[in-house]
């Protein structure tokens, strides 16, 4: 008797517990987390004919390929004002990035990524985010997301090890709390950190469909189809029979940065719930649109292989080039800085050929 009322009271201290846990939101603390239930690894996938020839980080690819939820770190719940109100987000920028990124988060805050009123319309930014190192130094990068998140409020992060081959995992999660967090902002820019993304130009774009509520299939970037994965095991791309049996990928868009409408967002979250992870981000959105009957379309304004200069004496860096476009390629952050104020100079002029 005596014993049953002990355990009552644990039991009912426990619930408590939970109860002040559960109200506790962000920042969570890693004892918290610690608690959670960690995904196991698949040791069958070494029976896979072939395994032990496979590289490591395909090794780790197979083992923890079924593993589709991290415990979260970070979280703004309310970027857009809620489920409900979500429409009224018109362009969300989703941007990929690794806790040591942060003078391009910087940047990115200040240029193309700010969270702004445009053209009557608003556009909110959100990074999404692993973990990466160990020890010390994981503590140290989760710390600086964390006093990030403080000022700006701008972060999404889950415990999982933010790598190359992990990519589509993060698309996942985010995918998953756009559903529950954020439904129906119209538009999505999804892409890297690394990009000079004209958002100006996208939100004119997207306001001139003719259909601009994001309710219909939008699918669109730098387009690449007929390709394949690639069996050689010396690309940063290798994708070896035991991960991708099949020749030929679908058509997808360059990950650098696409656009797409809220519906083909939850489209391809709910696809994807049936398809096998597969490493590569980008191929993975275009199975998950093939499997949905949709496809991607291209769009001449991404520049995601570079921009073509006419001439080799041109200036790589005239900001003549940049500013009808709608994204290109691999910026770094000062330039990123200089490029924005240059292409919103008012006195720039361009059109003419002395300019190029
Ligand atoms: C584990 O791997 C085997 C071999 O590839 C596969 O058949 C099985 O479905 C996997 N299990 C899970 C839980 O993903
Ligand atoms: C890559 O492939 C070659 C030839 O098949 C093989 O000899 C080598 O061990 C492989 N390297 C790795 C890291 O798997
Ligand atoms: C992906 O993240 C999980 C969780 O941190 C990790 O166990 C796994 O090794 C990572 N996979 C790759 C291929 O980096």
């Amino acid at each position: 008797m005596v014993l049953m009322r002990t355990f009552l009271l644990l039991l009912l201290l426990d619930f408590f517990l939970v109860l002040f846990c559960a109200q506790k939101k962000t920042p969570m603390k890693s004892s918290h987390i610690a608690s959670w239930p960690k995904c196991q690894q698949n040791t069958s996938v070494a029976n896979i004919p072939g395994f032990q020839t496979l590289p490591q980080h395909i090794k780790d690819f197979l083992y923890y390929r079924h593993c589709r939820h991290f415990p979260m770190l970070l979280d703004v719940p309310d970027k857009c004002g809620g489920a409900d109100k979500s429409g009224e987000v018109f362009l969300l920028l989703v941007i990929k990035s690794s806790p040591g990124n942060y003078e391009r988060r910087e940047v990115l805050r200040k240029t193309w990524g700010e969270e702004r009123l445009h053209n009557g319309v608003w556009i909110r930014r959100i990074f999404i985010s692993g973990t990466t190192d160990s020890g010390f130094e994981k503590e140290r990068l989760n710390k600086l997301l964390e006093l990030e998140q403080r000022e700006h409020n701008d972060i999404l992060q889950w415990d999982f090890s933010d790598t190359f081959y992990n990519l589509t995992l993060k698309q996942i999660l985010f995918l998953e709390w756009m559903e529950r967090n954020c439904p129906n902002a119209r538009f999505l820019l999804n892409g890297d950190d690394d990009v000079f993304a004209n958002t100006d130009n996208m939100v004119e774009y997207l306001q001139g469909l003719k259909d601009n509520d994001g309710r219909q299939h939008l699918f669109t970037g730098h387009l690449i189809q007929n390709v394949g994965p690639i069996r050689g095991n010396n690309s940063k791309y290798y994708i070896p029979v035991q991960v991708h049996e099949a020749d030929s990928y679908p058509p997808y868009c360059g990950g650098a940065g696409y656009l797409l409408s809220h519906y083909t967002a939850l489209v391809i979250y709910k696809m994807s719930k049936s398809i096998n992870l597969l490493p590569i981000d980008d191929v993975y959105m275009g199975m998950c649109l093939a499997k949905a009957g949709l496809g991607p379309v291209s769009h001449m304004g991404f520049k995601t292989a570079g921009l073509y200069i006419p001439s080799k004496k041109a200036d790589l860096y005239d900001p003549c080039y940049y500013k009808d476009f709608l994204l290109v390629h691999r910026f770094l952050p000062a330039r990123m800085y200089f490029m924005w104020h240059k292409i919103h100079d008012p006195n720039l002029k361009c059109g003419d050929s002395s300019n190029h």
